[in-house]
């Protein structure tokens, strides 16, 4: 696999479309013209959407392949280290739910990456974006997305080596193939753990609403960080509801505070998303309720790993513990809830990633500019309007 260095060097690759040698990796390096053909001019019809990195533009390849061509943006610096931290991390893997790579364009001016294209686009958009009023995730789709992101986060951070922590799990980067297979794309915030390290302090880059709050408030960044962002996803695909939602009268209110209540009160029926009609598995939800319930812990050593996460989404629990119905989720404060814009996105389907009107600085969600040493204690600085509640 390319390196950084290799992929996004000046160098003059743009005659020849190389195989990489040894055959098992099947990305290869595109021309631009290549691209430019297959996307039909990255024309406006063939866009799939936009994020904080670019535009996606649906294309076919002269021999046919369908691909997914996410183009740079700009090309700042920032945005050259996200296009090869992206490159650089999707070499290295390869599972079942993992998007993986097909390929890349380095020209004089731009920045290009071939995916697979997913022809059941995002989780967002079946959720909260354009095909939402289509319903087609019914409970055995929702169960099957869960576990397989669940899977593709535990390879991340228990297979491959050096591990690797995703940092920014969310509904617009869990792609769904032709059989709802999800797959989870966007390694461009991934973080590589050299061994030995627990954990380590960073910028905070994100999507708010998915931020463990130990990561946006002191950018401490763990796996744990991404057990929690996988939480969040999980009460969003069992709730259909959004990570954080406008009220009438304009009062933002996290995903955590809408279900803890309603957990603790084991009213799962009234937490389980209404398009599903009742047609779910009453086990199975509270299973993985509970589960929610475990991975958005304040606390990130209280939060269980993927490993456990996955074990006891197929019903094990290899801690041997009674579930707990515990949520210590912190509520964001006002200020941090006052960037957030993915709320404000009534069709939802703009993505979360800071460019549906957004701060342009950021580009990335809304920490994205923001550093991590200017933020404080949480606990210090908010004392009583932090929500520790303990329930059990
Ligand atoms: N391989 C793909 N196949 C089909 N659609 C894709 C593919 N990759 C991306 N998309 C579509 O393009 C949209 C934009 O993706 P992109 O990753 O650029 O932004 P985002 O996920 O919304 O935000 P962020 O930049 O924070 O990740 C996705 O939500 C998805 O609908
Ligand atoms: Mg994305």
């Amino acid at each position: 696999m390319g390196s950084s260095s290799s992929c996004c060097g000046k160098d003059n690759i743009e005659d020849g479309a190389n195989m990489v040698a040894g055959g098992s990796s099947s990305w290869r390096i595109f021309t631009c013209k290549e691209l430019d053909a297959a996307t039909n001019g990255f024309s406006e019809d063939n866009k799939l959407g936009e994020g904080g990195f670019g535009s996606v533009y649906w294309g076919k390849t002269s021999d046919g392949l369908q691909i997914a061509v996410k183009k740079l943006k700009a090309m700042t610096s920032k945005a050259e280290m996200e296009f090869a931290v992206e490159v650089e991390v999707l070499g290295r893997v390869r599972h079942k739910n993992l998007l993986g790579l097909r390929g890349y364009c380095v020209g004089a001016d731009q920045r290009l990456i071939v995916y697979d294209y997913m022809p059941n686009l995002s989780l967002l958009s079946h959720l909260h974006g354009q095909f939402a009023g289509e319903v087609q995730l019914d409970w055995r789709r929702r169960i099957k997305i869960v576990l397989g992101s669940a899977e593709g986060l535990l390879y991340l951070h228990h297979e491959v080596t050096p591990h690797i922590i995703h940092r920014d799990i969310k509904a617009s980067n869990i792609l769904l193939d032709s059989d709802f297979e999800p797959l989870v794309a966007d390694f461009g915030f991934a973080k590589l753990i050299p061994e030995g390290v627990s954990h380590m302090t960073t910028r905070v880059k994100g999507t708010l609403g998915y931020l463990a709050p130990e990561y946006a408030m002191w950018g401490k960044v763990s796996e744990s960080c991404d057990v929690y962002s996988f939480g969040i996803l999980l009460l969003e695909i069992l709730t259909g509801r959004k990570p954080i939602e406008k009220l009438p009268g304009g009062v933002k209110r996290t995903i955590t505070e809408w279900a803890e209540p309603l957990i603790v009160q084991g009213k799962f029926n009234d937490l389980v998303d209404p398009k599903l009609r009742g047609n779910f598995d009453e086990n199975q939800l509270k299973q993985a309720i509970n589960v929610a319930a475990l991975c958005v812990q304040n606390e990130p050593d209280r939060r269980p790993n993927m490993k456990e996460v996955v074990s006891m989404l197929k019903g094990y629990d290899p801690r041997g513990r009674v579930m707990q119905s515990r949520i210590e989720s912190a509520k964001y404060n006002e200020e941090l809830l006052a960037l957030d814009q993915t709320s404000d996105d009534d069709d939802g389907g703009g993505g979360c990633g800071g460019d549906d009107g957004g701060p342009e600085e950021s580009g990335y969600g809304v920490f994205g500019a923001m550093e991590a040493q200017k933020m404080q204690d949480p606990y210090k600085r908010f004392g009583d309007n932090m929500k520790m509640a303990k329930y059990v």
